[in-house]
């Protein structure tokens, strides 16, 4: 489809500011933050034409993203890239599986598909079913903790604590053995490897045949490993999550491999990288303000609101992209049959309208209406249990310590999909 042709009118984003939109450094020197800002005050729906890509609308008001996100017949996730890539990456995905997309999870599913595959494991992430894992999502935490403490006076928060920990708990609601931990780690790094310039090297330097290649043996050994889980799950049940997918039936059968492998992909890799972004957030802004950490410390009932208002700080996701099913009107634009947007949700919780001093953290900011969980039908299906993950680990962490403050410079990751923290120096006293 020759998108350019339907995206017509004066609406166009000046080009600097397209071309941070796609700019994995943007998002590592907050640069991303003065090009959304200006896009909410002068062209909050507008349209990006930045080299290399197809282009696409730019939703930056709170109201916007509600808006498109719950209008699940209009604006679809699986009719095109459900995350932001270039013509040529399109391509090769393309190539490989025939479709927009590389896998085939929740998040690349629209109605009827979708509504069936996420009532499988629904029940599951709710309040009331993890209650059963607080207690080992507890030992997990506090054993986190004390490598933490053991360290003596300093850490990189990043690599000691909030890449971890999360990855723990995902493998061990999962069901996966903590031998095979390095090598989730590594398929999934692998198959959604961060933009980082060494990971982008890497791949930009592969020939298409061999980028396919590569995907596919990840997708395989991944598909592999997952099998004999959902064997061994079929004949010895579990609380465990595996346990859920491998015996889920869809139509009376149980879910084709490729379903059943997209499953796990997205519960392995959705869980982690964002709830590590998330948790050093939280320890950041606490590490800058010593009176809030005080504050925290003396009354853990704060503690859900610090979790909440870390997650709206970082906003871990910074967008998905939507497309337009039939012709619309949003915001006084007119959106095309076919046309491309991208939900930047970092810029919805920064909404001068809807957050007072939204560019403070405060932990007792209520209410809190972020959209860093996106809204409607795909809302993060995890989001109890980053929020309960989060809240162990500072209900383990504050009483433990007499003070926290900065150790050097706060390093971010280069990626315009998820990014967060990458090093994140720390000196601190215990109690
Ligand atoms: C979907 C963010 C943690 C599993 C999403 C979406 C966002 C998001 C923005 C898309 C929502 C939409 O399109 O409206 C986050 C953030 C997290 C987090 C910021 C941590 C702070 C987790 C965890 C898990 C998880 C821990 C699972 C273990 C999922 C799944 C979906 C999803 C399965 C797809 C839901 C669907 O399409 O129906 N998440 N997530 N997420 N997330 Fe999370």
């Amino acid at each position: 489809m020759d998108t350019t042709a339907t995206l017509s009118g004066n609406v166009d984003i000046p080009a600097d500011i397209a071309a941070t939109l796609v700019d994995p450094a943007a998002y590592a020197d907050h640069r991303i933050h003065d090009s959304y800002r200006w896009l909410r005050a002068n062209n909050p729906l507008g349209i990006a034409r930045p080299e290399k890509f197809d282009p696409f609308w730019v939703v930056t008001k709170h109201a916007h993203i509600q808006s498109v996100s719950r209008q699940n017949e209009l604006f679809h996730n699986a009719d095109r890239p459900t995350t932001l890539m270039t013509r040529a990456v399109e391509e090769r995905v393309r190539k490989i599986t025939g479709g927009p997309n590389p896998v085939r999870s929740l998040v690349q599913m629209d109605a009827p598909d979708h509504p069936k595959y996420r009532a499988l494991t629904q029940g599951w992430f709710m309040p009331a079913n993890l209650g059963k894992f607080e207690a080992r999502v507890r030992e997990i935490a506090r054993a986190t903790v004390q490598r933490m403490l053991d360290k003596g006076n300093a850490c990189d928060f990043v690599a000691d604590v909030a890449l971890g920990y999360p990855l723990h708990v995902i493998m061990e609601i999962l069901g996966v053995p903590e031998k095979d931990e390095p090598r989730m780690l590594k398929l999934t790094q692998e198959l959604f490897g961060p933009q980082d310039p060494d990971t982008a090297r890497i791949r930009e330097a592969l020939t298409a045949e061999q980028f396919s290649a590569m995907m596919q043996s990840v997708v395989n050994d991944f598909g592999a490993y997952f099998r004999g889980i959902t064997e061994d799950r079929r004949r010895n049940p579990r609380e465990d999550l595996a346990t859920v997918i491998a015996n889920a039936k869809i139509g009376g059968d149980y879910m084709p491999d490729h379903d059943a492998t997209s499953y796990y992909m997205i519960v392995a890799t959705a869980g982690h990288d964002t709830t590590s972004s998330s948790t050093a957030g939280a320890l950041w802004a606490l590490a800058e303000d010593p009176a809030q950490f005080e504050r925290v410390k003396a009354n853990p009932d704060l503690i859900p609101g610090l979790v909440d208002e870390a997650i709206r700080w970082m906003t871990p996701v910074k967008h998905f992209m939507r497309s337009a099913t039939s012709g619309t009107e949003l915001g006084g634009r007119k959106i095309a049959k076919g046309d491309w947007l991208m939900l930047c949700y970092a810029s919805g919780n920064r909404d001068e309208d809807v957050f007072e001093e939204p560019y403070r953290f405060r932990c007792d900011r209520k209410p809190n209406r972020h959209v860093a969980f996106g809204y409607g039908a795909h809302l993060c299906l995890g989001q109890y249990l980053a929020k309960l993950e989060m809240k162990i680990l500072f209900e383990e962490l504050l009483p433990r310590l007499k003070s926290v403050a900065l150790d050097g410079e706060v390093k971010m990751t280069q990626a315009y999909f998820v990014n967060g923290p990458k090093k994140l120096p720390i000196r601190f006293e215990v109690n």
